[in-house]
């Protein structure tokens, strides 16, 4: 038995005017936790579904435990030994959550399909890994994070030698994230591979051992993780250094006078208990908190998507109702959501349609048709300026790498020129020189008076953004930091120091 579980040799891709993957050669131990790493676009993903056969590869051997393979579709490999959790992922949502974990290998008795033994052994997983559900449910019923854990048990479930994970904590937060990491510990353990994708540093370096590089289609090298520095990792991605200071601006005295934007006592459901903040205008203002503690449905009332139950909206020195989002676009205010799939991309349109989708009215001619030539120019100059990575603004959405994706969703809304923008985790799957370059257009939007909400899972992003910041807890905002005061510590000491009711926070 060789030391290597797989041997990757010449792959190549190609897409009408895309080089995905030219010529990547390299190898994975057995038992190791091996990191693919690489900007937006790079080729990870389509590496990942040529290894599982979701994508035929054009040129190039894979060598699978001993043996060359090439698998035509995603039942092949994992009858190989290979199973994926894949970045978009390939759940089937109206069917329940147990379902979703046997789906392709339900196990039968005389030809009778056994669903007691499906559900038991589907509670008996997800308990294992500390979730108590209700298997029967519908998988589309439950979050993001639910279905990303349901995709995880599945691909455990296979008995597969090799896991390959694209992203699989992007939509995690920090328990769940340690959650999966004790999985792959403990498949490691017993000798199952894993390759691991993520844009968070800090994972690759607390979980993998070995890090494999794509950049822009081409493999720049294999590295021992314990001996690498982040930076000298971000150099090997991106090819430059990267900017990672904090934004610092005295904001008592720089701001105008008065609130572009002010949320009185605001009351939803039981998710908004009583909530009041207020925005400069130029301001940066982070909202911090733990997954679910009513960052995201506060800022939703600003954009109209949820009504205050009680409580007020100011919104230039007048007392607004917005009850649709229509309400909210009409006075300039955007908001970017954290949900890409569900509430953004539309996948069928072309680039510059996704972009110009807020402003159609806008670019309608007297004629009542849609000024072409305009819709493109403004699509290219977002497509340069947030270096979306696209052999054309009239390419798919559907076919952009998932980072390259969230950089469209993010023109389409700071192309509407707005007053107030309301980023929900806007860097979500987004890679570390990418990152710095959408903060700096950030702070010239902040710069040229427009006012940013921000909400970020990532301490750190908040940390190096923010004028100021509220932290958020259970419905109610319980603190308040300014300029030189916001530091990580701070932000979980005043979120730990209310940690006094004993409720649960998920
Ligand atoms: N089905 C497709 N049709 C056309 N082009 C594609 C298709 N899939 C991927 N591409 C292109 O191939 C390149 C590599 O994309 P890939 O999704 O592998 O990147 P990635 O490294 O996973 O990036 P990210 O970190 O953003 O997920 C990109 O330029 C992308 O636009
Ligand atoms: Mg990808």
């Amino acid at each position: 038995m060789g030391s290597n579980i797989i041997e990757l040799k010449n792959i190549c891709k190609n897409f009408p005017g895309v080089v995905a993957l030219d010529n990547v050669s390299f190898n994975v131990k057995r038992g190791e936790v091996h990191a693919l790493m690489g900007e937006n676009g790079a080729g990870k993903s389509t590496l990942v579904k040529i290894i599982t056969g979701v994508y035929e590869r054009d040129g190039g051997e894979i060598i699978f435990d001993d043996r060359a393979i090439c698998p035509k579709s995603v039942h092949e490999s994992s009858q190989e030994g290979i199973s994926a959790i894949f970045q978009e992922l390939n759940m089937v949502p109206h069917l329940s959550i147990s379902e979703n974990i046997f789906v392709g290998q339900y196990p039968k008795k005389n030809g009778v399909i056994q669903w007691q033994v499906i559900h038991d052994e589907a509670r008996k997983m997800l308990s294992e890994i500390g979730l108590k559900l209700d298997v029967k449910a519908e998988l589309a019923t439950q979050s993001t994070a639910i279905q990303q854990m349901v995709a995880i048990v599945r691909a455990i479930n296979t008995n597969a030698k090799l896991i390959v994970m694209d992203e699989p904590t992007s939509s995690l937060d920090t328990q769940e994230t340690n959650t999966l990491f004790e999985i792959i510990r403990q498949l490691k353990e017993k000798n199952i591979t894993t390759i691991f994708i993520s844009h968070r540093l800090d994972e690759i370096f607390e979980i993998c051992d070995t890090v494999s590089v794509l950049k822009d289609g081409r493999y720049e090298g294999t590295y021992e993780a314990a001996k690498l520095t982040k930076y000298e990792l971000v150099k090997k991605m991106v090819g430059r250094e990267v900017n990672q200071k904090r934004r610092i601006v005295e904001c008592e005295k720089s701001f105008e006078e008065g609130y572009l934007c002010e949320i009185l006592h605001a009351k939803w459901k039981n998710k908004v208990k009583d909530i009041s903040f207020s925005i400069r205008k130029g301001e940066i203002l982070g909202l911090a908190g733990l997954l679910g503690s009513g960052r995201t449905e506060s800022a939703k009332l600003l954009f109209g998507c949820n009504t205050l139950d009680d409580g007020e909206i100011f919104y230039e020195g007048k007392n607004v109702k917005l009850k649709t989002p229509r309400d909210a676009v009409k006075r300039k205010i955007a908001f970017c959501s954290e949900n890409r799939r569900v509430e953004g991309i539309i996948p069928n349109l072309s680039v510059e349609d996704n972009i110009a989708l807020v402003h159609l009215p806008e670019l309608s001619n007297v004629l009542g048709g849609i000024d072409k030539k305009k819709k493109s120019e403004i699509a290219n100059k977002y497509i340069d300026e947030l270096m979306i990575k696209t052999p054309s603004a009239k390419q798919k959405i559907k076919n952009l790498s998932g980072g390259n994706q969230q950089k469209v969703l993010l023109a389409r809304w700071l192309c509407m020129q707005p007053k107030l923008i309301i980023l929900d985790e806007p860097t979500r799957g987004i890679d570390v020189g990418a990152k710095s370059e959408i903060e700096k257009l950030i702070h010239q939007f902040s710069e040229q008076g427009i006012s940013v909400l921000m909400i970020s899972s990532e301490l750190e992003e908040l940390v190096r953004n923010c004028d100021r910041l509220i932290v958020i807890r259970e419905g109610e905002n319980i603190a308040e930091l300014c300029g030189e005061d916001i530091h990580e510590e701070t932000i979980i000491q005043k979120i730990a120091e209310h940690h006094n009711t004993g409720e649960g926070i998920n």
